[in-house]
């Protein structure tokens, strides 16, 4: 990818691929519209297929073609991947396959899982409105390294007997570009980072504990701390504002994110960017594809508007727009609008919308916003990584 000079023409790929994927998408689009129009933007928007309906349609999940357009875009959106049709397949040509091929091919390390709950949105929380309330929290998660990538891996015989191997592996220098990243966004935060490990077991572990120590040096206003995987699932739950910024390895992330998004009330709600060493990425929602749901018009379209926002603020350098589309959502919530997942006891039942009638409703929001002299986008959270809240 190349995101380089500000004044160029900017070229995003949009990849609904599987499940919710594509109708969550397009509303992000019909935003991207709008705002493209208003302030008058040199952006080209090129579709393609990722994921299942790539194996439909190519034969493979990412062919090299579309990697290569993705390597040559500002920055990539991406629906979700993946559906019963097939798990059948050979884990090396399923649907998740092209996640992971994009995440390491763009060496998108560092990926971003935010988890903030909107004053509105108190009651969908399954906690306690007063642990949750004005929850912010940011989970830094490895996405190229770990169990997901090591190597041996694999399913073979041993000794006559059927043996699955993954390999858990780190070496310093990924530790330590991730470490970076998370010190500074600790900076731009509260100032606390808590590594998250399981270095009372696993050696590979025990060095990114020793590490990010080392890293530590550099930054000695942030007040780092460290905590086992189990015990910080089980914080997350039972005290999840005492966290800040969290950074991990790709597989706790990944669960550690999903605890998180749930506290927001729906994993419907949480937008994701995976960068790399260049601030060029991959934007998605954190929930996968949903194929329960597809084509109902009932998912919740708000986590990939809220990606598209972040896409502005970190690959297209448009920290005015993300805040922009991030107040938009945050007004519509504050209307009563609500999908299904998010709507509680007290919401107004003519107010429970499907996922295109939200995208309306977002639209409706963002145009009153634009309508405003002058605007009143203001940043609503401490944080620069999300506005929203
Ligand atoms: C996520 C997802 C993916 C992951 C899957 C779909 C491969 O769960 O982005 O959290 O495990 O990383
Ligand atoms: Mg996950």
């Amino acid at each position: 990818m190349n995101a380089q000079n500000e004044s160029r023409k900017k070229k995003l790929l949009f990849l609904p691929g599987d499940g919710v994927g594509p109708e969550i998408v397009e509303q992000a689009e019909r935003i991207l519209n709008v705002v493209k129009e208003q302030f008058e933007l040199d952006i080209e928007v090129e579709h393609d297929d990722v994921g299942g309906v790539a194996i439909d349609k190519f034969g493979l999940p990412l062919t090299e073609e579309i990697l290569n357009k993705a390597q040559r875009a500002d920055a990539v959106l991406l629906g979700a991947v993946g559906g019963p049709q097939w798990e059948h397949l050979d884990i090396s040509v399923r649907p998740e396959k092209a996640l992971l091929t994009l995440r390491s091919q763009l060496s998108l390390f560092a990926n971003f899982r935010p988890a903030i709950l909107s004053k509105h949105l108190k009651q969908a929380s399954s906690l306690k409105p007063e642990l949750v309330e004005n929850l912010d929290i940011l989970i830094l998660r490895e996405l190229t390294g770990g169990i997901y990538f090591g190597q041996p891996r694999g399913v073979s015989k041993v000794n006559g007997l059927r043996e699955g191997i993954n390999t858990y592996r780190y070496n310093e220098s990924e530790i330590k570009r991730i470490a970076h990243v998370a010190f500074k966004a600790a900076r731009q935060r509260n100032k606390k980072l808590c590594s998250v490990d399981k270095a009372n077991v696993l050696e590979v572990t025990e060095l990114w504990r020793e590490v990010v120590n080392e890293v530590s040096v550099d930054y000695p206003d942030v007040e780092l701390s460290h905590m086992y995987v189990d015990n910080a699932a089980m914080q997350l739950v039972r005290n999840p504002k005492q966290f800040d910024v969290i950074v991990t390895g790709n597989m706790f992330g990944d669960i550690l994110s999903d605890i998180a998004a749930m506290l927001t009330g729906s994993i419907g709600m949480l937008p994701s960017a995976s960068l790399n060493s260049k601030q060029q990425g991959m934007y998605e929602p954190v929930h996968g594809s949903a194929p329960d749901i597809a084509g109902k018009n009932i998912a919740n379209p708000i986590a990939t508007v809220l990606s598209l926002a972040m896409l502005f603020r970190f690959s297209l350098n448009r920290e005015d727009i993300a805040l922009l589309i991030e107040s938009a959502v945050n007004k519509t919530l504050s209307k009563g609008y609500r999908t299904q997942d998010i709507a509680s006891e007290a919401t107004d039942k003519n107010k429970v919308v499907g996922t295109k009638e939200m995208g309306d409703a977002i639209l409706q929001s963002l145009n009153g916003l634009l309508g405003e002299h002058p605007l009143t986008v203001n940043h609503h959270s401490n944080n620069k990584v999300v506005g929203f809240k």
